[in-house]
């Protein structure tokens, strides 16, 4: 019997002030959707986990939570672990060091990437706060799993004070290259790795991810290794590989819903005749949105024939916009939108619906059965889930997807039509080809990658990877009593 303690930067709700009245949503990204997915799930009732417990940091205050202000946290069937930051410190770690150096930097951008020794400190701090409130309560028998490159000192900074913790970490975003990797001042890259080591078990999306991580290990911190598995400070660390899946039938069930047929019915009703490109993504210069709207221009010029019978739906979803690289990008997005619109609209059609907004779930469920082809082309990509959720939400197996090869998601979902996104005549001769693919062919291609997401769906991932950590404590064990 053992408790399983979740710890990601974010806790998986945020709570909305307007006035007197408190809201409460869902924190966007795949990790929440997932770990929600398995709490909820029977596998999650049948396990030996006794209690759920999620720490993250809170963006109400003390006061609220206390006064219980935040309603309804029970019906999250978990426990909430809220931690306080100062918000001068949190500015620093987050959108300093986490989205200013890391961020930009593991998904090769390294002509964004920030370099300020106080970011850095403000990232170990926040970690050492981490730690501090989880080790007084910490319990021989906990399992803990800590989420994404926000968190990467902390595994480290509790083994050293647990040494017997069971800890696994698992990374969201790609692990780059060790060429990249060794451009961080040698104090950060040898802090960063030693802090990974301190988990048993470091998980990765895809295998590319797993052997950049190894090699950097190797060259920074000079540990042996034999394939996956790392002799360090004479303990056995494992690097494996999981690529997140999804809630697949939440997604392939949402037609059900009257309200998501009531949704499709209306956006069928206003684009009759039209076929419909759909995108959703976090704005986000990593997503590739300005590549993707110069590639559906350059095709609108190639294939005037499609021109009145083709809309771009592009859904962007507010992020991090206290962050200048991505303030920027929001106003060049929007005047490319202007001027493909105002290049090509007539009386009766415009070809790019732009909305910069939260979707909510049957809006986002509707659009996604709505379309015909979903252009997803990030220029680096951990996974990439709105590929996955895409699939399993087509009717009838209707519906094409054109995805980055540049994304985690291209290396399981090879039946869609993979692109360079910064390749224009690629990217529209693709469109092209989408549009015009003949129905068996479409459903051909969507049953074999909808077979590939129902088999490895996100229950499956959460309990891989809880059943690896536990082997990796066996292995450990056993070479100890040696
Ligand atoms: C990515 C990261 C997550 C993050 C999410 C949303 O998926 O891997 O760690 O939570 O983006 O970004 P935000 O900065 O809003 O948490």
């Amino acid at each position: 019997m053992a408790r399983l303690i979740i710890i990601s930067n974010r806790l998986p709700f945020s709570v909305d002030h307007d006035g007197d009245q408190v809201s409460i949503r869902q924190s966007s990204g795949g990790l929440v959707s997932a770990i929600k997915s398995y709490f909820e799930s029977d596998a999650a009732k049948n396990s030996n986990i006794t209690e759920k417990i999620w720490m993250g940091v809170a963006d109400f205050s003390r006061e609220d939570f206390d006064r219980e202000v935040v309603p309804k946290l029970d019906k999250y069937d978990f426990t909430a672990l809220p931690i306080f930051i100062d918000k001068a410190l949190y500015k620093d770690y987050y959108n300093g060091f986490s989205n200013s150096t890391l961020w930009p930097l593991f998904h090769y951008f390294p002509s964004v990437v920030e370099y300020h020794s106080h970011y850095f400190e403000a990232y170990s701090k926040v970690n050492s706060l981490f730690a501090e409130t989880l080790l007084p309560i910490l319990q021989p028998d906990d399992v803990i799993w800590i989420h994404d490159y926000q968190l990467m000192l902390l595994p480290g900074m509790l083994r050293a004070r647990a040494p017997k913790a069971t800890i696994g970490f698992f990374l969201h975003i790609p692990f780059p290259s060790y060429e990249i990797f060794r451009t961080l001042p040698t104090d950060w890259k040898m802090n960063l790795l030693r802090g990974l080591m301190g988990a048993d078990l470091v998980g990765f999306h895809t295998y590319d991810y797993v052997e950049h991580f190894v090699q950097s290990v190797r060259m920074v911190l000079g540990a042996d290794n034999s394939f996956r598995s790392i002799q360090y400070q004479n303990r056995l660390v494992k690097a494996d590989l999981f690529p997140i899946g999804i809630d697949y039938k939440k997604f392939s069930n949402a037609g059900n819903e009257p309200e998501v047929q009531e949704l499709r019915a209306e956006v069928q009703k206003n684009f009759e005749g039209k076929k419909i490109i759909f995108s959703v993504d976090r704005l986000d210069y990593t997503k590739g949105l300005m590549d993707r709207l110069i590639g559906f221009e350059y095709f609108l010029n190639q294939h005037p024939e499609w021109q009145e019978r083709v809309v771009f739906m592009l859904n962007v979803v507010p992020s991090r916009d206290d962050i200048i690289a991505y303030t920027r990008r929001k106003r060049t997005i929007e005047e490319k939108v202007s001027s493909i619109n105002g290049k090509f609209s007539s009386i009766s059609w415009q070809p790019v619906i732009y909305r910069y907004m939260h979707l909510p779930f049957n809006e986002l469920a509707a659009l996604y059965q709505s379309a015909d082809v979903a252009l997803i082309t990030p220029l680096r990509d951990g996974m990439n889930l709105v590929a996955k959720e895409y699939v399993a939400s087509t009717v009838n197996q209707r519906g094409v997807l054109i995805l980055s090869e540049l994304a985690g998601a291209a290396s399981e979902l090879n039946e869609a039509l993979l692109v360079n996104p910064t390749d224009v005549q690629d990217v529209s001769n693709a469109i092209a080809r989408a549009l015009a693919m003949p129905i068996p062919e479409q459903k051909q291609r969507m049953a074999l990658m909808q077979k590939r997401l129902i088999d490895y769906d996100v229950i499956r991932w959460v309990n891989d990877f809880l059943d690896q950590l536990s082997n990796v404590k066996t292995e450990q064990n056993k070479q100890q009593t040696k």
